[in-house]
């Protein structure tokens, strides 16, 4: 049954209407992809997108990002949702779901609670092919969803859901909201060979992959969720700090312990700039090129 209850969300102090059709979503702002209606210059974009980007990560994402690239499905068209949903299940219990756009907050990690990832069903247009300001089809599913099937990222998405309504309940959104940011969107991992990329913003973005690993200007922090919570970021410009960890049996354990002392601590602690780095803390040089 459609109710028309799901109303528009929009980025920021953006001023273009969203792209999406909301009148589509069920009022969790879930919809039925419609697949029937991509036209064939849809698909092709996406075929050059991904092919783009497949050579790209190669040797900057970590590995446990390029192994997954693979159940995307063959990459000639845009995939069916249902039909990775089939292997997805199997391998994390993850689903995808389609949306019109961005979703409330709420919505957002009560789906993400319930191992449900959404996935906007629209793609760029071709003058958005190498840089677009809000998230389509191939950011969602190309950056985000491999991940999904690894079981260590994919129990640190679930319980981010469930900690996201928590920091709602605790007014803390704005905390949890960084340690998105710089984790799920922007986050690099320490390998033993070198830094690598697992957060999807960079993933599906062309010039932040290598500016993120090689550049000498931006900082690279080792992860530490308290003092990346203290860190204010910046949405339209490459980041000027990057939080680094070991792996993500290391971010899902520091993640794990109750987060109301954290918050309660926060609120009294002076904010970070976003490219500020503290006297004593462990920082990480870019790769050698
Ligand atoms: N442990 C956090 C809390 O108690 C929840 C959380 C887990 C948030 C993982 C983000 C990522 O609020
Ligand atoms: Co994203």
């Amino acid at each position: 049954m459609q109710q028309a209850t799901a109303k528009p969300v929009t980025y920021g102090a953006s001023d273009r209407p969203p792209r999406g059709d909301y009148s589509l979503a069920r009022a969790d702002y879930t919809c039925e992809q419609p697949w029937e209606d991509y036209t064939a210059d849809e698909h092709d974009r996406y075929a050059r997108l991904f092919a783009r980007q497949m050579a790209h990560v190669q040797d900057r994402a970590c590995d446990e990002f390029v192994v997954a690239l693979s159940h995307l499905g063959d990459a000639q068209g845009i995939p069916r949702f249902a039909d990775i949903n089939i292997v997805l299940r199997q391998a994390t219990g993850w689903e995808l779901v389609a949306v019109p756009g961005l979703i409330p907050e709420r919505e957002f990690f009560t789906l993400l609670a319930n191992r449900r990832f959404p996935v906007t069903y629209w793609l760029r247009s071709e003058a958005e092919f190498d840089y677009i300001v809000e998230p389509d089809l191939f950011h969602d599913l190309f950056g985000h969803v491999p991940l999904l099937f690894n079981p260590v990222f994919a129990d640190y998405m679930q319980a981010f859901g469930s900690g996201g309504l928590k920091a709602e309940s605790l007014h803390a959104l704005e905390f949890l909201s960084r340690l998105y940011w710089y984790t799920v969107e922007f986050g690099l991992m320490h390998t033993s060979r070198g830094l690598r990329v697992y957060g999807a913003g960079i993933l599906s973005s062309v010039g932040e992959l290598d500016y993120c690993l090689t550049s000498p200007e931006p900082n690279r922090v080792a992860f530490d969720a308290l003092r990346l919570m203290r860190t204010r970021y910046k949405i339209d410009t490459y980041q000027e700090t990057y939080f680094v960890i070991e792996g993500f049996g290391e971010l899902f354990d520091a993640t794990a312990p109750d987060f109301t002392p954290l918050y309660t601590a926060l609120r009294d602690l002076p904010e970070l700039g976003a490219g500020d780095v503290l006297a004593d803390e462990k920082t990480y040089p870019p790769n050698r090129v």
